[in-house]
Parts: structure tokens; C-alpha cells; sequence
């Protein structure tokens, strides 16, 4: 199956220019260190919905921006998001050995090398986007990605997701557990690509409220995929949660709330981009596949 069948042409070629650049960007498996390069490959090509990348492109589009500068943007997201994917799976942390459909980082390559990997993968991002710094938001950009990726955004929302594990959380720590350790990276795509393109402070806000909507939104759906999900289709253990005892949206408001809170979450999504008009199509497109997608 096609993963990515649930999106329109323009978003699928977007993930091809994304796959080129990400292809681009890595360094070559015949390298030395070559073990090193090829667990890096492994873990960010072959795979993977590149969401955080169209949602770069998306943003840079709504605001008139297609061009080449939207790249190193696209693939820093993408390897941070590789990057957390390697480091999650690891036994000391989720202990999944199935990943976009194929055995883990850490299956094929062993634990030291993927903790490696990932390493690397997030020291690339940065030294991506900083080829850029001289840009108008060049610093800017750096620093947006390096607190949606640390204490105060994904790094911290995993360790808030380690410490949950088999307490009982209430729904706002829950919506900030998921709103750190996925709904930070989010924000953060749709931001540099506004950045890259040069939006006012006006359009950040309203861009940002779209974003904080779609990160949860994104969240709640990978939360009620782990329930009904089959593990064919979503490419990863289907109930892993449960069984690890992990705080999620079904567990604790319910199945039926999660789903109608999805569609909330969406609503509000598109409330905040409606003053761009057709230019946020691809943003309006981004929004409800976070909250329907099947894998
Ligand atoms: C999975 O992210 C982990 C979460 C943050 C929920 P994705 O569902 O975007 O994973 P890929 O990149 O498509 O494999
Ligand atoms: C992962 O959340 C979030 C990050 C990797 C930052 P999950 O642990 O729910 O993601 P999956 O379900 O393993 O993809
Ligand atoms: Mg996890
Ligand atoms: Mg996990
Ligand atoms: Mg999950």
C-alpha cells in the first residue's frame, strides 16, 4: 500500500522534493564511517509520512514562498523528527522493535550505533539550517528549532511521558505532555517555513494557533491508532500504550471524546487560517489529514 494515498498530488510531489533533499543532505553509506551513515539512512529514508516537512512547504506557501530556501528547513524538522523516532524505540524508552514498517534502528544496527545516529541526525539539522544564518530570520530560525527540540519541547515532553507511565494524569497535563514532546516540533515546522518566507508577527500568531491545534490533533490520532490500529497498517506495535501503561487520550477521557475532541481540535486548525484563503489550502489539507490519517 501506497502510504501516502491519503494525500493530494501537490502534497505527494512535495514529499518527493522532501525525500530528494533529506537524500541530499545525508551523508553517502560508503563513507567511513560507514555503519554510522548507513544507520542514519536507515532511519530518515524509505519511510515515514514527512508530515513535519510538508507542513515547512505549507506554511512558506501560504505566504507566496515555494523556493529553494524552504529545503534546509524541511529536512532539519524531518531529521529532528527521525532523530526522536530512534532514541523513542530504544529499549530504555518505548522498546519497539517495529518502525515505519521494518524493524527498528536499534534491531538492525544495535543500541549504541542508533543512539549515535540519532545524535548525528540532530547535530545535521542544525548545521542545515545554519548554512542559512546570514537570511533575514536566520538566527531566529535556529533558535525555534532548538527549543522545540530540547528541555522545554520534545526532549522534555518525552521525559514528561516517561515519568507519567502508570500514573494517572489529568487532561491538562496530558494536552501538555502531547502539546512538548509532538505538538513542539509541529509548531516549530510551520514556523520556519513562515519565517523562511518572511511572515509578519500577525500571520506567526495566527500560524501558530493552526499549529498547536494540528499538534495535538496529531497526537490524539496517534493515541487512538495505538488502540485500533492494526500493526500492519500503521507500521509500528498497534497497543503498545496499553501495554506499557502509558497515559493517552483514550485512556483517559475515552475513545468517543477523543474523537470528538479531534474534531474540535481540526476546527480550531481551520478557524485560524481562514484569513488566508485559498493560499492556505495546502495548511487546510495538512490539518484534517493529521486528524483522519489511517497510518
Ligand atoms: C510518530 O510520528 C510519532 C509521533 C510523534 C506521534 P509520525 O506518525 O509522523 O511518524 P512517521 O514519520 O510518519 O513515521
Ligand atoms: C513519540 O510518541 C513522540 C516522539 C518521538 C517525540 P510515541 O511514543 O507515541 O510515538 P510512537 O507511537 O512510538 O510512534
Ligand atoms: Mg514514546
Ligand atoms: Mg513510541
Ligand atoms: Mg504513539
Amino acid at each position: 500500500m501506497n502510504p501516502n494515498f491519503e494525500l493530494v498530488p501537490s502534497l505527494q510531489s512535495l514529499i518527493a522534493r522532501a525525500d530528494q533533499a533529506l537524500s541530499q543532505a545525508l551523508p553517502p553509506e560508503e563513507q567511513s564511517p560507514a555503519e554510522l551513515h548507513r544507520a542514519m539512512r536507515y532511519a530518515v529514508l524509505g519511510g515515514g509520512k514527512r508530515l513535519r516537512p510538508l507542513l515547512v512547504y505549507a506554511a512558506g506557501h501560504a505566504l507566496g514562498e515555494d523556493g529553494p530556501q524552504l529545503d534546509a528547513p524541511a529536512c532539519a524538522v524531518e531529521l529532528i523528527h527521525a532523530y526522536s523516532l530512534v532514541h523513542d524505540d530504544l529499549p530504555a524508552m518505548d522498546d519497539d522493535d517495529m518502525r515505519r514498517g521494518r524493524p527498528t534502528c536499534h534491531i538492525v544496527f544495535g543500541e549504541a550505533m542508533a543512539i549515535l545516529a540519532g545524535d548525528a541526525l540532530q547535530a545535521l539539522a542544525f548545521e542545515l539550517l545554519a548554512h542559512d544564518v546570514h537570511a533575514a530570520n536566520g538566527m531566529n530560525m535556529l533558535r525555534v528549532l532548538g527549543r522545540a527540540c530540547g528541555a522545554e519541547g520534545m526532549a522534555g515532553g518525552q521525559a514528561l511521558d516517561l515519568a507519567a507511565v502508570g500514573r494517572k494524569l489529568s487532561l491538562a497535563e496530558l494536552e501538555h505532555m502531547h502539546a512538548c514532546k509532538t505538538g513542539a516540533l509541529i509548531r516549530a515546522s510551520v514556523r520556519l517555513g513562515a519565517l523562511a518566507a518572511g511572515a509578519d508577527e500577525r500571520t506567526l500568531d495566527a500560524l501558530d494557533r493552526y499549529a498547536h491545534a494540528v499538534g495535538l490533533a496529531f497526537q490524539v490520532r496517534d493515541d487512538i491508532l495505538d488502540v485500533e490500529g492494526e500493526s500492519a497498517v500503521i507500521g509500528k506495535t498497534a497497543g503498545k500504550d496499553a501495554a506499557a501503561d502509558k497515559p493517552t487520550f483514550p485512556s483517559i477521557i475515552g475513545l468517543d471524546a477523543s474523537r470528538t475532541h479531534l474534531a474540535e481540535l481540526t476546527a480550531t486548525a481551520l478557524d485560524a487560517i481562514a484569513p488566508l484563503g485559498e493560499r492556505g489550502v495546502l495548511l487546510e489539507e495538512l490539518a484534517r489529514y493529521a486528524a483522519k490519517r489511517h497510518h
